[in-house]
């Protein structure tokens, strides 16, 4: 297994610092309320102690100040537990600053879990896992003979049991914290890897490098013009003859639908998280395949999702993308 790790610059490592702090006092404050009424209290003992003896009143006034003090912090807890109940507010950060906004939702592994699969135990990331991986073995016709590429792997949700089918599984992704979870979940598979992207695209990625590449659960997250990177990018390191998957949340479909509809309620009671779903249809996946250059193009729907699939043809050829591109 083997991680790429890349360098950060002094602003983004003090923003991702930044918001680490704030998230990590937020979840102490959270799951350790005693805290601040601890800490008023001993202040104001050691305050008063040497008064105590001498004066009632005094002990009398810092309980009534200890009590309101420790009503105040409950208050203010449950307040910003109504705000932001499991997350980071993220919402100072764009959508495209994809690794800022993945790194401060995979602090911890049950965290990174959840906001990878929606789940944070092992059993439920195995099943909704081997449900993706019978979806893509039927859709791609998967051999023991595969090297498969997966964009955006998460924790290894799908790859730790895709790993056990195929000659080799890479998972990649942009976010480093990610990584680091799905490194620690995937111990003893010998024929995976790990690469973190230095940004949206595969420049890590050699040319004609897999038979597979797919993407699940991550172009709803994405910026439209970086779904088509990821197929553009996606036809440069597939072998002719190679195929590609994605899917993203069904805009047309009633269970898409119903996502989209949540999301859009939500969105008017709240800011937009940067990481918020945005569906696509069958169209919108199918025509960036085709135009970047793949041929037996097909759509599936497995609500609240459609998949798109394409196969690289065998003989060179100039993708259809190009025609898109200023000269
Ligand atoms: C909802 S999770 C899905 C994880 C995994 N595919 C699964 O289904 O279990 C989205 C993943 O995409 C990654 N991601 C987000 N933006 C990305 C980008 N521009 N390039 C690569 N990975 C990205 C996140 O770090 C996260 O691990």
């Amino acid at each position: 297994m083997q991680v790429f790790v890349r360098g950060n610059n002094t602003n983004e490592s003090a923003d991702r610092t930044s918001t680490t702090f704030r998230f990590v006092v937020y979840r102490v404050l959270q799951d350790h309320r005693w805290l601040l009424p601890a800490t008023f209290a001993s202040g104001l003992i050691l305050l008063i102690g040497p008064y105590g003896r001498s004066s009632r009143m005094l002990t009398l006034a810092a309980s009534v100040t200890m009590g309101i003090s420790a009503y105040i912090w409950g208050y203010a807890t449950r307040a910003l537990k109504r705000l932001h109940p499991r997350w980071p507010k993220l919402h100072h950060f764009k959508r495209t600053e994809y690794e800022k906004v993945w790194d401060a939702l995979s602090l911890c592994h049950s965290q990174a879990s959840e906001a990878a699969t929606g789940f944070t135990d092992e059993a439920s990331l195995v099943t909704t896992g081997g449900k993706c991986v019978e979806n893509l073995i039927e859709l791609l016709s998967i051999t023991s003979k595969d090297e498969i590429l997966e964009i955006g792997c998460g924790v290894g949700r799908v790859g730790s049991i895709l790993a056990l089918r195929c000659r080799s599984w890479t998972g990649a992704d942009i976010s480093s914290n990610m990584l680091k979870h799905a490194t620690a979940r995937l111990t003893g598979l010998c024929n995976i890897k790990l690469v973190h992207l230095s940004g949206a695209g595969l420049a890590e990625i050699k040319d004609k490098s897999f038979n597979v590449v797919y993407s699940t659960n991550v172009f709803a997250h994405l910026d439209e013009l970086d779904r088509w990177r990821y197929i553009e990018e996606g036809y440069r390191v597939l072998r002719p003859g190679g195929r590609i998957y994605v899917d993203n949340v069904d805009l047309e479909g009633d269970a898409g639908w119903s996502v989209f509809l949540s999301d859009y309620v939500r969105s008017k009671r709240e800011e937009h998280p940067p990481y918020i779903p945005r569906p696509s249809t069958a169209s919108e996946l199918t025509t960036y395949l085709a135009r970047a250059g793949f041929l037996a193009i097909g759509s599936h729907w497995i609500p609240p999702l459609v998949i798109a699939i394409g196969t690289k043809p065998l003989g060179e050829r100039s993708p259809r993308g190009e025609q898109a591109k200023p000269t």
